[in-house]
């Protein structure tokens, strides 16, 4: 294998299919994305109204090599212009994971370059500083996706202290499930998130739980109460004002424990990350904490807080940088947890 300085010119072809997302990337030196294609596989899930892990895993394999294929040209790159291939191992679904470590390490192989294993969850954080590659640490992180939601103090790069995290539900999941529940589509988050901005967020006081510890968080009874109000209210309120009242809950919870934790750890930003970063009402508010204290906010833009390739690069780039490459029997891991200090 060539010998690898890992610079502002290293091109990483980046490769995501931990879920429902089949994405490649290309990413030149860390931040610069060249390209980035993903190819969204929700009308196959959304009558299920979730992600089936069978069918997000056969329609990765078809997926693919078209997807890498028009990564490359739109980056106007071909393989012998590729220093590394990341993908990434977890956590995620294991058929859907293995498609896209499989490939990577097959093309990393044949093209004679490292393969680089990427945490999705440090590729969701990293989305947010693909505009801000001059980052000042500490940050706190709230990473709200699907499957997670955590309150995480990053220190350096790689080096991350958990503060605290859900004790039941993940943000995205309460989004999902009560979006079930007002009978809108599938995902729900970006649904209620639309249908928020026509409803009064004062309508219904949905209760804030967890008010006695400081950086945990619970859906669950949110999830029930929004559930025991339809059922009970016979439909007085309209859906967009219990769609309001429900962000407007959570919203108000993540924000300012957000904030507090900030304020503790003498961060000096904010970073938002996974598909719930994509919210109005919390970029918003998140903005606002920011503005209100004088740190600053790093929100990704909205293509970069849902699943895709180009975090995965640039968390690769970073990994690649302390890391050298992953060894080749380095495998999927569907509940890889991010690497913590101790
Ligand atoms: O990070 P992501 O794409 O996948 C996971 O790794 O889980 O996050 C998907 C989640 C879904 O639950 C979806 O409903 C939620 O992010 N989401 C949103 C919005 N856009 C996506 N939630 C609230 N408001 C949005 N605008
Ligand atoms: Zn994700």
């Amino acid at each position: 294998m060539k010998p690898l300085t890992v610079d502002e010119n290293t091109t990483i072809l980046a490769i995501e299919t931990s879920c429902d997302e089949t994405a490649a990337a290309v990413v030149v030196g860390g931040t610069r994305v060249s390209s980035s294609v993903v190819s969204s596989q929700v009308d196959l899930h959304a009558r299920f109204g979730g992600v089936v892990p069978e069918i997000a895993g056969r329609a990765h394999e078809q997926l693919l090599n078209p997807v890498v294929a028009e990564a490359l040209v739109e980056a106007g790159v071909d393989g012998s212009q590729i220093d590394a291939v990341a993908a990434t191992v977890g956590p995620g679904l294991i058929g859907a994971l293995l498609v896209g470590v499989s490939a990577a390490k097959a093309f990393a192989l044949s093209w004679d370059v490292p393969f680089v294993a990427v945490n999705h969850l440090e590729g969701h954080m990293y989305a947010a500083f693909l505009d801000e590659p001059a980052l000042e640490l500490p940050v706190v992180v709230l990473l709200v996706s699907g499957g997670h939601t955590m309150l995480i103090s990053m220190e350096g790069h790689g080096q991350y202290r958990m503060l605290g995290g859900t004790i039941d539900d993940a943000a995205g999941e309460a989004f999902d499930k009560v979006a079930r529940t007002l009978g809108l589509g599938y995902p729900g988050g970006p649904e209620i998130d639309r249908l928020s901005l026509e409803g009064n967020p004062t309508a219904v006081a949905f209760p804030r739980g967890l008010r006695d510890r400081p950086y945990d968080f619970s859906f669950s009874g949110l999830k029930t109460a929004v559930v025991n109000h339809v059922r009970n209210s016979g439909g007085e309120i309209p859906v967009e004002d219990v769609a309001a009242s429900f962000q407007e809950a959570v919203v108000d919870v993540l924000a300012s424990k957000t904030q507090q934790a900030a304020r503790d750890t003498g961060a000096k930003a904010i970073c938002l990350a996974g598909g719930v970063a994509a919210n109005s009402g919390l970029r918003e508010r998140i903005l606002d904490v920011c503005h209100e204290d004088g740190i600053q906010a790093y929100l990704p833009t909205h293509l970069m807080c849902t699943d895709n390739a180009a975090m995965i690069g640039t968390a690769g780039w970073y990994r690649l940088k302390s890391d050298g490459p992953s060894p080749w029997d380095s495998g999927a891991n569907p509940s890889l947890s991010l690497p913590l200090l101790q």
